[in-house]
């Protein structure tokens, strides 16, 4: 039971306020409530999930949901519970603070209730209701014990765009070519003093790419670059390592560079080439610096995460001998209108 069953704590949030008792096809009685206020039920689903994902071999599984624990006690964590009529909870959905372009969220549903019904009651339920609630832009697809089709037919039938994200690794061994120097165009470490470059460059990088709209938080692309390179490099995904990062320069401005950190083993958490200097060998110069500095301060296997919408990319990583990781495939589903981003081709 609930630990407050009956009661559902109100508060607004995220400028979402609840309602405490909502009728629908499905059920007499469902109550919505703040997620923070049921620390012990949330974390029920939340586990039920994260075991679902383990057994699966996705390596994020407890990622995230230490992630949730984390977030839940420190009073930080944003989300809804939809409990059944007799107190037994029914579905999760939580996000991050919603950006500018909307709320980012990920939904599970109880054991007993993974079926498509309740997965397409509960988002109705969601999305209804005060029409100041920032829309949600994306969702993820791990949604254990929901079918594939069943999913897609939810998502794909409101508006989103499914995008497979998947985990690659660099098996030991395997060493990357040195490729010979590029006259005038030399690496050299990255440090933060070379932040506001860095998100210069990423602005150029993604100005054309609808990989942004996989983590946008804002319509300003220059906003959104600075936040994306404060984020790798002051600790929102593990510790920086300015000594695996490199960079090359051009008349004065970075042009191309390689973003590792130490985020549960080595991570190159970002590769960017100008737009005007792609297909001159620089990423794959850059990763080769990398991947041997990754290795050589003992970080084992480099990893790195890649869109199946970026096909130049996923071309780039294998022909370095990167492979893909059993069970490190996910899904996300995004709302392309509203994050401002046209459809990319198929691959
Ligand atoms: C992906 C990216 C980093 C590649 O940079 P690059 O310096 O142009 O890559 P390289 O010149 O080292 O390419 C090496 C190989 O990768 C493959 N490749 C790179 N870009 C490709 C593309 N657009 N289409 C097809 N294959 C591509 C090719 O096999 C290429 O070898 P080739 O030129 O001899 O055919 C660059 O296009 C970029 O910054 N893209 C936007 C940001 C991004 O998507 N980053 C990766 C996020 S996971």
């Amino acid at each position: 039971m609930p630990s407050s069953v009956g009661a559902p704590a109100l508060r607004a949030m995220d400028s979402t306020v609840l309602v405490p008792m909502v009728r629908n096809p499905l059920s007499s009685e469902r109550a919505l409530a703040d997620a923070q206020e049921f620390p012990a039920e949330t974390l029920r689903l939340v586990g039920q999930r994260r075991d679902a994902l383990r057994r699966k071999g996705d390596l994020w599984a407890d990622f995230f949901a230490d992630e949730v624990r984390r977030r839940i006690e420190n009073g930080s964590f944003l989300g809804v519970l939809w409990f059944g009529p007799g107190g037994e909870p029914v579905a999760l959905a939580h996000w991050e603070p919603a950006g500018e372009v909307g709320r980012r969220g990920q939904v599970y549903l109880g054991e007993g209730f993974q079926r498509r019904s309740v997965l397409e009651a509960f988002l109705n339920r969601l999305e209804s209701g005060p029409t100041a609630h920032p829309p949600f832009v994306s969702w993820s697809d791990e949604i254990p014990g929901v079918s594939e089709a069943d999913r897609e037919a939810v998502f794909a039938g409101r508006g989103f765009f499914g995008v497979v994200r998947a985990d690659m690794r660099l098996p030991a061994g395997i060493e990357l070519p040195h490729l010979a120097p590029l006259p005038g165009y030399d690496p050299r470490a990255l440090s933060v003093a070379d932040e506001t470059r860095m998100a210069e460059l990423l602005f150029r990088v993604y100005q054309e790419s609808p990989e942004r709209a996989l983590f946008a938080t804002t319509l300003d692309q220059h906003e959104e670059a600075r936040r994306g390179v404060w984020n790798v490099l002051h600790g929102e995904v593990g510790e920086w390592l300015p000594r695996a990062s490199f960079g090359i320069e051009r008349d004065g401005r970075l042009i191309a560079l390689t973003l590792a950190n130490d985020f549960e083993g080595g991570l190159i958490a970002e590769v960017g080439v100008d737009p005007s200097h792609r297909r001159q060998g620089l990423a794959r110069r850059l990763l080769s610096l990398t991947t041997d500095a990754l290795r050589s301060a003992g970080f084992g296997v480099p990893r790195l995460v890649v869109s199946m919408w970026n096909p130049g990319a996923v071309r780039l990583y294998r022909s370095l001998g990167f492979e893909f990781v059993p069970g490190g495939a996910s899904r996300i589903w995004l709302n392309l209108r509203a994050l401002g981003v046209s459809r990319p081709p198929p691959p």
